[in-house]
């Protein structure tokens, strides 16, 4: 797979640098190097930083080429990635995940309450900082936290039904992961001073990204090998979470064999049955249909806001998450 084009910007390595290094001084405790090393477990561990990245590309496509963005922008950013990773924190306790980012889980080295409460303090540092930025920020923050939850609540109460349909699964996926990204887009455009009309736009563009990326790892859950997942294929079935492509799939001819599979009491043999009918089905090809059509609407919406340099590696960093689905599955 070739790179992000969001990492092949000319000010990219500079900002990366930035962003590490606000995320660690932000979690960075004096005299408290207990807390200090379990919330700073995932930042370490790496990851993409896909939702700084956005908020600094959503405000550099007001600005000329090459040219950095203010620190608040940075900062901004910061405050999402916190929010993504302490959801993460709180993900991994109910999943019961034991690695996460290719290291071993919060939960799976200090134990779920302190993976909680952890996870807790992130989101209370990402608060810290969203105030700083002013009051528009902090209340888009509050927000989106509240979507999170409540698109992770929606996931539970439709755990292990095999009727969960599409107007069940977007609005989940909208709130859990699509939530982020908007909020990310956003801050870039509201701490870059842009007018509310490319704000907007900015965000609804986020928004799109992120329904589409929430689809592809959905889809990657099914096609991707245990390696390169870090955990084991099918996982979501597993965990009673029948995403879209799985949804696709008992609607289609292929549903009356995946239906008696999918229960609670799933064994290994079933999980590995279920793949290969979700697989062979119809379903991964139609959800990534579906996120196409995502990626589709965000290019249009980008389209809109600018055509600098920044705003076209936005319009490729939409193709290239849809190939990465395609690369997984080929
Ligand atoms: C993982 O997000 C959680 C989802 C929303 C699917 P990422 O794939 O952005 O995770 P990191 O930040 O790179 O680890
Ligand atoms: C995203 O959903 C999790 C959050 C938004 C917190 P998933 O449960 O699909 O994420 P992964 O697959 O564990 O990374
Ligand atoms: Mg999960
Ligand atoms: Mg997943």
């Amino acid at each position: 797979m070739p790179a992000n084009p969001l990492t092949t910007l000319p000010t990219s390595a500079e900002d990366s640098l930035r962003v590490e290094q606000t995320l660690l001084d932000t979690v960075h405790i004096d005299g408290d190097p207990y807390l200090s090393e379990i919330a700073s477990h995932l930042i370490k561990a790496g990851g993409k930083r896909l939702r700084p990245r956005f908020a600094i590309a959503a405000a550099a496509c007001s600005l000329p080429d090459g040219e950095p963005v203010h620190l608040d922008v940075v900062r901004g950013g910061v405050s999402v990635e916190l929010v993504h990773i302490g959801s993460l924190y709180h993900d991994d306790v109910m999943d019961e995940a034991k690695l996460r980012r290719q290291v071993e889980s919060v939960n799976a080295r200090w134990g779920n309450l302190r993976a909680i409460l952890a996870g807790d303090y992130l989101l209370a540092k990402a608060s810290e900082i969203a105030a700083d930025l002013g009051v528009e920020v902090a209340g888009l923050l509050a927000t989106t936290i509240s979507h999170l939850c409540q698109g992770q609540v929606g996931e539970l109460q439709t755990l292990y039904d095999t009727q969960r349909s599409e107007d069940q699964y977007f609005p989940s996926i909208e709130g859990k992961t699509a939530s982020l990204y908007a909020a990310a887009a956003r801050i870039g455009g509201i701490v870059s001073g842009q007018d509310r009309t490319i704000i907007d736009s900015l965000t609804e563009f986020g928004r799109l990204y992120g329904m589409a990326f929430q689809v592809v790892d959905d889809i990657l859950d099914v096609v991707a090998s245990d390696e390169q997942l870090g955990k084991p294929a099918g996982n979501d079935m597993l965990e009673g979470v029948y995403s879209l492509p799985v949804i696709h799939t008992l609607r289609s001819d292929a549903g009356a064999d995946l239906r008696p599979l999918l229960s609670e009491a799933m064994s290994e043999a079933d999980r590995l049955a279920a793949i290969e009918i979700v697989r062979n089905g119809p379903g991964v090809a139609s959800a990534h249909d579906v996120a196409m059509g995502f990626v589709g609407r965000a290019k249009d919406v980008i389209a809109t806001v600018s055509d600098n340099e920044v705003a076209q590696a936005l319009a490729a960093a939409c193709d290239h998450l849809l190939d990465s689905a395609t690369a997984a599955t080929a």
